[in-house]
């Protein structure tokens, strides 16, 4: 199976991208903007949801009218900075269920550890919208998409704002059925595992830590 990749190129996309990307750029403006790119990104992981219709009246008559179909959907984040693009795409899809899955990194397996893992039921039934800013070395992303497999869901989209090659490469090998959309396929992961160019730590850039 080849992984689907679909890079959001829309304008306002990639010139609120930039301005993240900037040094300079203040945590709140960063935060600002990670939320309105994640109204647009929203827009486009939701493209393809089922649809059905329903009666309705309108003022003036009866009419099938399109809905969306099937159950609530799901939004996994990713702990912490998968909070960043979940508020966003929440204001769009405020009747999501939303779960949290919560890793740390061993330092001497270098594994990906859970520390917390609260997901809504039935997952199988509900298209599942895995969301964190950065896609790096892909290792915690491809851990969360196995914990969530185990936990029933089926049908999953990995949402993220920069893709490194080398974390698409470990997740097309580890979960080549999960679609990723991100807003940019940056350059290399540096040997600290940030990618380049990149825009830093996510989460410190959103919450102004250090
Ligand atoms: N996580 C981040 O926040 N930034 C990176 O560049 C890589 C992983």
């Amino acid at each position: 199976m080849t992984q689907q990749l679909t890079v959001v190129d829309h304008p306002l996309v990639q010139h609120k991208l930039t301005l993240m990307r900037e040094v300079d750029t203040s945590t709140k403006s960063f935060r600002q903007l990670l939320h309105e790119i994640s109204h647009l990104l929203a827009y486009e992981v939701t493209r393809n949801l089922p649809m059905t219709t329903k009666t309705i009246d309108t003022p003036l008559c009866q009419m099938d009218a399109p809905t969306i179909d099937g159950k609530k959907l799901a939004l996994v984040s990713i702990l912490r900075a998968g909070n960043g693009l979940l508020d966003g795409i929440l204001d769009l899809i405020p009747n999501a269920r939303v779960g949290f899955v919560g890793l740390y990194r061993d330092e001497e397996t270098l594994q990906p550890v859970k520390y917390y893992f609260k997901v809504p039921a039935e997952l199988e039934d509900r298209l599942t919208i895995v969301v964190d800013p950065m896609l790096a070395t892909g290792n915690s992303s491809a851990a969360a998409i196995d914990m969530l497999k185990e936990a029933g869901a089926k049908n999953l989209i990995f949402l993220c704002l920069l893709a490194a090659p080398e974390g698409i490469a470990r997740m097309k090998e580890a979960h080549p059925d999960v679609p990723i959309v991100t807003a940019s396929v940056d350059d290399h992961l540096n040997d600290h595992g940030y990618i380049v160019p990149g825009l830093g730590d996510a989460g410190d850039r959103m919450f102004g830590t250090k």
